[in-house]
């Protein structure tokens, strides 16, 4: 039953999509299994460079298929066009190489547009703006539309999307004054994007995996966000709205809680987040931030927004490690900290007079959190060509030995560019051993 998730343990952009990249190769499924088009997935192979948002981040495999299971918000819009575009690059020609539940909620353009209303007329979260809230919601409130009823006939299917979008068109129109997309066009809308995407439904995704996983077939989970955007987890309200840990992905794709699972916690060398909310180890705006930020192109993969960025968490990796049972670390862009003099991490945090070694839990003690570092010396050597973990600068290694004594796990990743090559691990072996 080899089987692997690979989630974000900070805010979300950790290189989550080349790490699945690289371990699709001789894996027979990769599951998207929450989330939506705020996703931002980039892969790079040579000179290839693709961002997935809605399709799984096997493309550069067409071996593999790519299951989308019921907990995604599935924007028709925007996965109609990436897989146009995606096909147009060469991807995705083998039938059946996309599986999609017929039990997806569809993320429909009124879930966009309240979701942009709010950003800029109510409360300020820094969402990507794809909906992603307000498609949650209507599966919670039972309104959604989801996947299968976009086959259904014409009428029924014309109902179904009246009811559905009947509350969210009266808070567009009377709360903010937007003019809704009418009911004609959204219909029309949604033949389209019937016809394009039929061939890609698939019913009873949970029988299909636990069946799968019985027979020794290999499965890769792809988590999006991460942890500390998690909707029950993470810094509250400034999150997305589903749980990005991964012990979501059970209840997304029907599985039992007891199904044996690894899972590989994906975490930058420093840290980064984009939108609004509580980061305690920021320094964007110092000469350290700018660093991160231009030699880190740390641009959104979305919204093309700039990242903020800050030294490493580790009170936040701590947390994120446990609440995903992670056993085993993948750090990505090492590269980046290369011509620092100085290195922080942050070991603890004070708030008042008492330090914590976790996450606190009131809004009240989040806001007074004072991170406590320790400082490491840095290296200038450029890394991004060493091609084993024995060449890596002695400080480099002294900061990465540092990090997988405090987590108590190891690293058996490391990520030092962009590119599927530029990645070191001892041996297959190392990542053989990633799978249960
Ligand atoms: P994801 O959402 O977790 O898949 O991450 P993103 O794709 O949004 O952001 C990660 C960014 O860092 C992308 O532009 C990657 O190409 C890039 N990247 C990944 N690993 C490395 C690395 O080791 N070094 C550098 N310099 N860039 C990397
Ligand atoms: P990947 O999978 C980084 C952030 C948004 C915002 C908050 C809520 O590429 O790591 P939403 O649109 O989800 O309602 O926005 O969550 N966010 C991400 N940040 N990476 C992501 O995905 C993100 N998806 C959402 O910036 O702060
Ligand atoms: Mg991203």
């Amino acid at each position: 039953m080899p089987s692997l998730t690979v989630i974000g343990s900070q805010w979300g952009d950790e290189g989550k999509g080349k790490l699945i990249d690289i371990l699709a190769k001789q894996t027979d499924y990769v599951v998207r299994y929450q989330g939506g088009a705020n996703a931002g997935h980039t892969l790079k192979v040579k000179e290839k460079k693709i961002i997935v948002h809605l399709v799984p981040s096997s493309v550069f495999h067409p071996e593999v298929t790519a299951l989308i299971s019921q907990g995604v918000v599935l924007d028709l819009e925007s996965l109609c066009q990436e897989i146009q575009t995606l096909k147009e690059h060469g991807f995705l020609n083998r039938k059946k190489q996309i599986l999609i539940s017929d039990s997806c909620t569809l993320l429909l353009d009124h879930h966009k547009q309240l979701d942009q209303a709010r950003e800029q007329k109510a409360s300020k979260i820094g969402t990507t703006g794809k909906g992603i809230g307000p498609a949650y919601e209507s599966r919670a409130s039972r309104k959604a539309l989801l996947f299968r009823d976009l086959f259904e006939e014409d009428k029924q299917l014309l109902d179904k999307l009246k009811k559905s979008t009947e509350e969210s068109h009266f808070l567009l129109k009377n709360l903010y004054q937007i003019k809704p997309l009418s009911l004609e066009e959204s219909f029309e809308k949604l033949k389209t994007y019937r016809k394009l995407l039929r061939e890609y439904r698939f019913q009873n995704m949970s029988l299909f995996l636990n069946t799968a996983l019985k027979k020794n077939k290999k499965v890769l989970f792809e988590g999006a966000q991460g942890t500390l955007l998690d909707l029950y987890h993470g810094t509250y309200p400034y999150v997305t709205s589903s749980s990005t840990l991964a012990g979501g992905l059970f209840s997304s794709c029907g599985l039992g809680p007891l199904i044996p699972m690894k899972s590989l916690a994906a975490m930058k060398a420093y840290t980064t987040r984009v939108g609004e909310g509580p980061f305690w180890t920021e320094c964007t705006n110092t000469p350290e931030g700018k660093h991160l930020q231009e030699k880190g192109e740390e641009f959104g993969a979305t919204t093309g927004r700039k990242r903020r960025c800050g030294w490493l968490d580790l009170v936040a990796l701590k947390y994120a490690v446990r609440l995903n049972s992670s056993s085993s670390l993948a750090v990505m862009k090492l590269d980046v900290l290369s011509g620092l003099d100085e290195i922080k991490v942050c070991i603890a945090y004070k708030i008042g007079f008492q330090i914590f070694e976790d996450l606190p839990s009131s809004m009240k003690d989040v806001e007074n959190v004072k991170p406590i570092y320790k400082t490491f010396k840095g290296w200038s050597e450029d890394i991004s060509s060493v091609s084993s973990k024995k060449e890596l600068p002695p400080s480099c290694l002294n900061y990465l030995n540092f990090i997988s004594q405090s987590l108590n796990i190891p690293i058996d990743i490391i990520s030092v560019g962009p590119s599927r090559f530029k990645t070191l691990y001892d041996s297959q072996n190392v990542l053989d051993k990633l799978w249960l």
